[in-house]
């Protein structure tokens, strides 16, 4: 393939890309914006396969066909509440892949004597984007794996430390670019690997989400600064646009958790692990109400109108496919069923999205934040399922309160609201719920699927 043809290919995957990540803005066009995706990718490989680069195909094939097996592998095992991690695991292999590149690309060059000053910025530009990639990725993989502990590990002079890291790292790699030292290279790929770790040692199992997508806007710039290493324009595009969604996504999430970014970096926020156990006595003491599975569906039945406010506790109880056949039963008996989707409900963005489309749970009756909060003073039964702190008024009327300023879902205002979770434990900002002390509120404990279930079958009539 000539050279021409191929950067024209390369054109259209990048429009392609682009049209892609349009597509993925919308739950109803994310499926054709996934294919499109995949379409550009597979010219992409094409294009480059077939370029005059290429000299034999051997490990190119072994590689292709043993990343391809273990990849397919994988993604039919992982379970949805495990995608988070699988993620962040796949940023580390990008931000390998750069380091691997810029050091292969080293050798081969200083051997050729074809190295110049501005091609070794661009190499430590890719080493150290790449190697704090992959050390940050590893390390955000452990914490949300459960491998490594969910809670901020801090210790004195820990942002200093990691100042006089970043400087001495940027100082060896102006070094290595003016130079070609070979030991400021090492010692520059060393030191950025351990910035990977104190950088996100230190962060709460809370913010994981944003770190991650923070990740993989590093591992866009790593691909992008491999790009310029390779003379590869697509993939400088496709880096650019990878870095620029993961940075414009972090922004996303911490505007929806009324959050800085410097917050979420050095703030050390959320333990990851929830706080102490504890149920239905508990709740007593605490002047807290529980209710049973058919004093929810006595309510339900009779209502108007009923709004779910799915949450992680619903990922991690594979609720959805129990909740659409309850969505079936109440809409059977008139009664309107609209799903209120929190922007960072659950652990991952679009994650209640993904779950409620699986269940095939129309698009018409799921609504965003901003639209379904009019309709909570007008519904009779708000039913919280593995949600908290999306829904906790102390965001809005607690100023101490670390989650003051989030925007919430206004279940509060509902005539009357219940909770489907297991125990008096706090969400993930590990942040007591005001909620549970309204005087609307009961509480019902169990697991959501089999509390759901059990609604489903009072509604069939089971149980009555
Ligand atoms: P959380 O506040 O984490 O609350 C989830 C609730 O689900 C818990 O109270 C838990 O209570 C309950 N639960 C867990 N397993 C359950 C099961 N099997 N059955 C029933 N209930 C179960 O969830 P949320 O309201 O979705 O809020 C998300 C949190 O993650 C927010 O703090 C948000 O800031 C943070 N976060 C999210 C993102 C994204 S992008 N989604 C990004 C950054 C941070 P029990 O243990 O008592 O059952």
């Amino acid at each position: 393939m000539s050279a021409n043809t191929q950067a024209l290919a390369y054109l259209v995957s990048a429009v392609l890309f682009i049209f892609a990540l349009k597509g993925l803005t919308h739950p109803r066009t994310a499926r054709r914006g996934n294919f499109l995706g995949m379409a550009g990718m597979a010219i992409a490989i094409i294009a480059t396969l077939m370029g005059a680069n290429i000299s034999s195909y051997g490990f190119i094939v072994a590689g292709v066909a043993a990343g391809a097996v273990i990849g397919s592998v994988v993604a039919f095992r992982v379970q949805m509440t495990a995608m988070p991690q699988l993620v962040a695991a796949l940023h580390s292999f990008v931000g390998m892949a750069a380091v691997l590149v810029a050091l292969g690309t080293f050798i081969n060059k200083r051997a050729a004597g074809e190295l110049n000053g501005v091609l070794m910025g661009e190499l430590s530009a890719g080493i150290i984007i790449g190697a704090i990639t992959f050390t940050g990725s590893v390390i955000a993989f452990g914490k949300l794996q459960g491998i490594l502990s969910g809670a901020p590990v801090k210790f004195n002079g820990q942002h200093a430390l990691n100042a006089v890291l970043g400087l001495a790292t940027l100082v060896l790699g102006v070094h290595f670019a003016l130079t070609g030292s070979i030991s400021s290279l090492v010692l520059m790929t060393l030191l950025a690997f351990v910035i990977g770790v104190t950088l996100i040692i230190p962060i709460g199992g809370a913010d994981m989400p944003v770190i991650v997508s923070m990740l993989n806007s590093y591992s866009g710039w790593a691909a992008a600064a491999t790009g310029f290493t390779l003379h590869n324009n697509l993939l400088i595009i496709v880096g650019a646009l990878v870095g620029f969604s993961g940075a414009i996504l972090s922004y996303i999430m911490c505007k929806a958790m009324n959050r800085s970014i410097i917050n979420v970096v050095f703030g050390g926020f959320g333990s990851g692990d929830g706080g102490g156990d504890s149920g239905a006595g508990l709740a007593a003491q605490k002047g807290v109400k529980s209710a049973a599975v058919e004093d929810a569906v006595y309510w339900m039945e009779d209502a108007n109108k009923v709004i779910i406010i799915p949450g992680y506790g619903m990922a991690v109880a594979q609720a959805q496919h129990s909740l659409k056949e309850m969505m079936q039963l109440l809409e059977a008996r008139n009664v309107e069923v609209k799903f209120a989707v929190h922007p960072v409900a659950g652990r991952m963005p679009g994650h209640m999205n993904v779950l409620l489309a699986e269940a095939d749970i129309p698009y018409e009756n799921v609504l965003e934040m901003d639209d379904i909060n009019p309709e909570f003073p007008s519904c009779d039964v708000a039913l919280v399922v593995g949600a908290n702190d999306v829904v906790n008024p102390a965001a809005k009327t607690d100023p101490s309160s670390p989650i003051y300023g989030m925007p919430i879902l206004e279940a509060a205002k509902a005539r009357q609201v219940f909770f489907l979770k297991r125990s008096m434990r706090p969400g993930y900002s590990g942040v007591d719920n005001l909620l549970f002390y309204q005087d609307n509120c009961s509480l019902v404990f169990g697991d959501a699927k089999d509390t759901i279930e059990g609604m489903v079958n009072a509604l069939k009539g089971a149980g009555h």
